[in-house]
């Protein structure tokens, strides 16, 4: 599987803790960006990650992290194909994968602690889809883009 990074200057610290976290569990990932704290657009590190996705036949996941996490994942929800969760608890994380089977795990670099990110990051990325009478509903979703 695929996995693709991206954060705008306010995601950028919790970006590289969660690059920490998936170099110590040799995970492999892709950082599309940003690599300072300079003032950047979040939604084009948005559209960095869908369309990663998006090439990779909607097989990849992607992490995205900017100051709350609110405006990157309305920018990611614009794009085919993309279900991105903002998640602040485990919970929430959990269920996103179960549930919504979301494809981008969204998370707010100035609202989330590290520790915090990093076990969301680690739950989100090892829980599966249940599909069964969630997929029905996720197909409704995907009806909206055509
Ligand atoms: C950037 O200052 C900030 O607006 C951005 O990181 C994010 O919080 C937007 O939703």
């Amino acid at each position: 599987m695929a996995l693709f990074l991206a954060s705008d200057h306010g995601g950028f610290e919790l970006k590289e803790e969660i690059k920490k976290y998936l170099d110590t569990n040799k995970i492999d990932y892709k950082d599309l960006g940003t690599n300072t704290s300079e003032s950047v657009d979040y939604p084009d590190y948005a559209k960095k990650v869908a369309d990663e996705i998006n090439n990779a036949d909607g097989e990849g996941k992607g992490i995205l992290v900017c100051g709350t996490g609110i405006g990157i994942s309305i920018a990611a929800n614009k794009f085919r194909g993309i279900r991105a969760a903002l998640c602040g608890d485990s919970f929430s994380a959990k269920m996103s994968r179960l549930h919504n089977n979301a494809n981008i795990l969204v998370l707010g670099g100035r609202v989330t602690g590290s520790a915090l990110g990093v076990e969301i990051v680690d739950i989100w990325l090892n829980t599966p889809f249940e599909g069964g009478r969630h997929q029905k509903r996720l197909d409704k979703i995907t009806a909206f883009e055509n």
